[in-house]
């Protein structure tokens, strides 16, 4: 562990969050700045992520998630798209042989069928690769949108109830959230989004309910280790009350 890791993380009294989702926002703005290519900015961004999925590796969050591409996003200039989906391979190719040796399993969620061919053969190939490792597991939510999610989920639910295998009064929200993409992870305590932006584009609706929300100025390009270890302190100093009240 690299000194600029304070003392406590990892070994803090309170353990760090489980799960932490991220809204990666703001590469084209840090490429508009410099006068260059969006795509830049996208490239910019990645390094951030190889950063990112690094400490909290490092740090023992179980779960981390990634809103890498949008149900929305593919209303995008095709060629942006297309540069996104080769970006996202390229990472893939680049990330796979760390992934496997750091023991993170790499997990899709979103509408998987809608990638092109390439990408959605080297993702199953990395998750193969990596299926049985159990040190972190990274969610990359790519053509990812939380209705879409919501109502694939109802469907299943529905056939189930006409199949005759569940009474519709058995629908709970417990049981409803197996038939999420996200069953059986815990929701995210912890949910931050870059570039000032404060809304949230679809991004996990159902499993936020309870999140603690942060929202930095910092472009994704810019942020950095530090400030990613300066929210989880802050996180630590939230008091989270589930609608109680604490004495
Ligand atoms: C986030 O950066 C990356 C994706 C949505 C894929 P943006 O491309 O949205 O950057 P801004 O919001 O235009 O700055
Ligand atoms: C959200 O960012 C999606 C991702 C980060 C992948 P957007 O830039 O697409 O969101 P809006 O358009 O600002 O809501
Ligand atoms: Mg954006």
């Amino acid at each position: 562990m690299s000194s600029d890791v304070p003392d406590n993380a990892g070994t803090d009294p309170e353990p760090p969050p489980a799960h932490v989702a991220v809204i990666m926002d703001g590469n084209g703005r840090w490429a508009r700045k410099r006068m260059i290519n969006r795509v830049k900015g996208h490239e910019k961004g990645a390094e951030t992520v190889r950063m990112l999925v690094r400490t909290c590796r490092e740090i023992g969050i179980r779960y981390l998630t990634l809103y890498a591409f949008s149900t929305e996003n593919w209303q995008r200039p095709k060629s942006e798209v297309k540069a996104l989906m080769a970006l996202r391979k390229r990472f893939l190719a680049a990330e796979r042989s760390e992934m496997i040796e750091n023991n993170i399993r790499l997990n899709v969620i979103g509408e998987i069928d809608r990638l092109p061919d390439d990408v959605r053969e080297s993702l199953r190939r990395v998750m193969d690769d990596t299926d049985t490792n159990n040190g972190m597991q990274l969610n990359l939510a790519l053509s990812y949108g939380g209705r879409s999610e919501i109502v694939s989920a109802c469907r299943a639910v529905a056939r189930r109830v006409a199949a005759g295998e569940v009474a519709v009064d058995a629908i709970t929200p417990e049981l409803f959230e197996t038939f999420l993409q996200t069953a059986d992870m815990p929701d995210p305590e912890l949910l931050i989004r870059t570039s000032g932006e404060y809304r949230i584009s679809n991004f996990l609706l159902w499993q936020i309910a309870y999140s603690e929300l942060f929202v930095t100025p910092t472009l994704w390009p810019d942020f950095t280790r530090e400030e990613f270890l300066d929210i989880l302190s802050e996180y630590r100093r939230r008091e989270r009350r589930f609608g109680r009240i604490n004495d």
